[in-house]
């Protein structure tokens, strides 16, 4: 019956029926789905969820460090996020000696957190709808021209007008491709400091193996906290900052996920595309995506084989291959699930089903032949979009010429350029090389050379190829001896010498530096993307831009008159978001179910002392063995780690919490299943899922694996 239901709903999407579980809703706009969400058990308000007039949730939500989500789960800015979005600053302060990727850190008081140069962790206060500024003087006859420039101009002006009258950052964004405009005032906390992460084979348990995939046993959070000014204001680092203070911070649930039961997640979505002609989407996920993923591909296996023979190469290359691996393993289940999915197949019945709605009335002149257009621009937008694939996916890949990069200006100064300026240079070059060689290992970036330049020669047409393909072809035995030549050549393999270059820096040597092999690559391929690929990207990128807030805004009329009592919700754009689901398992082929949980019982059996993504350390294993989980266990007796939902989330919502009918929270959102990574483009209720781990998994760690108990004691517990 279930399943029927389902199958139902897939079907009716195509007719751009919204459905409970898709969606990320505007917070401030949540009224229009309160109804739902208490229908679906919400035993709480939305004024709860977002208020500007008193203390809500949204005062304990942050886009923490420009890519993930945090909450507040303390009176004394105690901030919880994933393993992996707090992984670069584990890293950072990892060594071979005080190995915290391995063997985890724990601040055992708030002395010894480690501040985080560079963090950041952004709350937004308000939001308001700036729609009719932004577009004062936009009339049916501005051409898209003007529009582009009359919208820039406005948003400038509304834009310094609101910074005069606050203290608060201001960013004006985009909805609905250009349909719709809100002002959004953040405040900006820097100082955030490293409080507690677990060793990675519970954080990362399961690794870049089991990343994207159900089931799942990764125990994927860290812990930070937001300092402030002794007076209670955001600002940079200082010593004499003390914890922050909220307005409201999250109670924690301990009694679990079950199945059915009403959640929602709070965070901030980064992009998703919903609303995109079927030929944009067979771009995406059927020419595009499985060049990315062939190339990462290879890639990874080169450091593979490297972080497999050698314990620091392994530490050196961690973020790096995370990185790569996401995206590769990402986009192929998309290409998979839209393609089982006959994604294009319904999209096209889509743009059919538009097209004829709007050959029905003279009102709808604008949308008859914006498909058939879409398909003219998109393929004139192929070539130049695997331009940038190509170079972005090969010749950017590798280590050298990107670091050579940072030495551009320097290569550039003369005897006029003032000496001040020319000392900025060198220090910001000497800090670049020293992260640099940090997490450098030469014999990578080799093969890695050799092989992309391979293919990109191979697979770029000759008006595509930069210069520096031409010339390897032409005047190289073959691509590993130019290759060869550059490690040679350059000075960029060799900290010592590169320091030495630095130290005794004068303009009369900018000439030698411009004239490094590795500078000069990048160069060469950067200038043949600027003059042949970049202004025909932007233009025809535009051009589809002002087709797609076309598209949009008719696919809005047309779901308005189906559907007038909902709303449809706006793709994602790094904008806080609320989205909600029951929880639940799925089937994602025949014969196959998945239960919603996971317990430490599915941890001992991935253990495998040979696989570094399935080592057990002792520690949990006792812990497993005692079945000493103290009040974290379920009421089953098992310990569980992660569960799934039908919350619609994407990328940026990591770390964000996943909290039940009440507003507490019961866990952190990481990731989402294989089978349903197509939501993105496409989002069918039947397979896509939200993965997040249990809170009572991380309390257990915190608590009973790690000793941090005076942590736990710091939050609000609901048993
Ligand atoms: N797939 C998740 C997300 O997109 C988790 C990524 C980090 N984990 C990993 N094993 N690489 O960010
Ligand atoms: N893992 C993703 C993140 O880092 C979440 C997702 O794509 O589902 O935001």
């Amino acid at each position: 019956m279930r399943k029927l239901f389902l199958t139902l709903c897939v079907v009716l999407s195509f007719s751009l029926k919204m459905k409970a579980d898709e969606g990320m809703w505007i917070p401030m706009l949540l009224q229009n789905n309160e109804k739902e969400m208490q229908e679906m058990g919400m035993n709480i308000t939305v004024d709860d969820i977002y208020s500007i007039n008193h203390s809500s949730m949204k005062d304990a939500i942050v886009l923490f460090d420009g890519g993930c989500t945090g909450e507040i789960v303390s009176e004394k800015g105690l901030l919880l996020t994933n393993h992996h979005c707090g992984f670069d600053w584990i890293q950072y302060h990892s060594t071979v000696e005080h190995d915290y990727l391995t063997n985890g850190f724990w601040a055992m008081s708030q002395a010894e957190e480690l501040p985080c140069p560079g963090i950041s962790a952004v709350m937004l206060k308000k939001m308001e709808d700036v729609t009719d500024r932004v577009l004062e003087g936009v009339t049916k006859e501005t051409s898209n021209d003007e529009r582009a420039e009359i919208v820039t101009e406005n948003i400038k002006k509304i834009k310094e007008e609101a910074e005069n009258n606050s203290d608060y950052q201001v960013v004006i964004k985009s909805f609905y491709h250009g349909n719709k405009y809100y002002m959004i005032y953040n405040e900006v906390f820097k100082d955030v400091r490293l409080v507690g992460a677990p060793p990675s084979n519970i954080g990362k348990f399961g690794g870049d193996t089991d990343n994207w995939v159900w089931p799942r046993h990764t125990g994927d959070f860290s812990i930070f906290r937001i300092y402030v000014s002794p007076d209670g204001k955001a600002a940079d680092y200082s010593e004499d900052n003390v914890p922050y203070k909220p307005n409201y911070h999250f109670s924690i649930s301990l009694k679990g996920a079950n199945e059915g039961d009403f959640t929602f997640v709070f965070g901030y979505p980064a992009r998703t595309n919903e609303y995109l002609p079927a030929v944009a989407v067979n771009q995406e996920a059927n020419v595009i995506y499985p060049i990315s993923v062939d190339l990462r591909g290879k890639i990874l296996d080169i450091y593979n084989k490297y972080q497999e023979k050698d314990p620091k190469v392994r530490i050196q290359y961690a973020s790096k291959h995370a990185g790569l691996g996401n995206g590769w393993k990402k986009w192929m289940g998309v290409t998979e699930g839209i393609n089982n999915f006959k994604g294009i197949e319904k999209k096209k019945q889509f743009d059919k089903d538009f097209t004829d709605w709007a050959l029905k009335s003279r009102q709808r002149g604008a949308y008859i032949n914006l498909i058939k257009d879409f398909g003219k621009v998109y393929e004139e937008y192929e070539p130049y979009r695997l331009a940038t694939t190509y170079l972005s996916e090969t010749a950017l890949q590798i280590e050298i010429l990107t670091f050579a990069a940072n030495f551009n200006k320097l290569s550039q100064v003369t005897k006029e350029t003032p000496q001040e300026e020319i000392d900025k240079l060198i220090a910001n070059a000497k800090e670049a090389t020293k992260v640099f060689f940090k997490d450098y290992h030469q014999p990578i970036d080799e093969e890695v050379a050799a092989m992309v330049l391979q293919e990109y020669i191979n697979n770029q047409p000759a008006d595509f190829r930069p210069e520096l393909l031409n010339t390897i072809v032409e005047k190289y035995a073959d691509v590993q001896s130019y290759v060869d030549e550059l490690f040679a050549k350059t000075m960029f393999t060799s900290e010592e010498n590169v320091n030495k270059f630095l130290d005794e820096f004068k303009p009369a040597k900018a000439k030698k530096l411009a004239k490094d092999p590795a500078l000069m690559a990048y160069n060469n391929v950067m200038d043949f993307y600027i003059d042949n690929v970049r202004s025909k990207t932007i233009e025809l990128g535009n051009q589809i831009a002002d087709m797609q807030r076309v598209f949009m805004r008719g696919q809005m009329e047309y779901h308005a008159e189906r559907n007038p009592e909902k709303m449809m919700y706006p793709d994602a754009n790094f904008t806080l978001r609320v989205t909600y689901g029951k929880i639940g398992g799925f089937s994602p082929k025949d014969a196959v179910t998945y239960k919603h949980f996971t317990t430490l019982d599915g941890i001992m059996q991935k253990e495998n002392p040979d696989i570094y993504d399935y080592v057990v350390t002792d520690r949990l294993r006792e812990l497993y063995e005692a079945k000493d989980y103290g009040r974290y266990a379920d009421k089953d007796g098992s310990m569980h780690v992660a569960f799934i939902a039908g919350n619609h989330t994407t990328g940026g919502n990591s770390g964000s919490p996943i909290l039940n009918a009440d507003g507490h929270l019961l866990g952190l959102n990481f990731d989402r299943t294989w089978e349903g990574t197509m939501s993105d483009l496409i989002y069918d209720p039947s397979i896509c899922r939200n993965i997040s781990v249990d809170i009572r998994y991380v309390l257990f760690i915190v608590d009973k694996y790690a000793g941090a108990s005076y942590l736990v004691d710091e939050m609000t517990i609901v048993e």
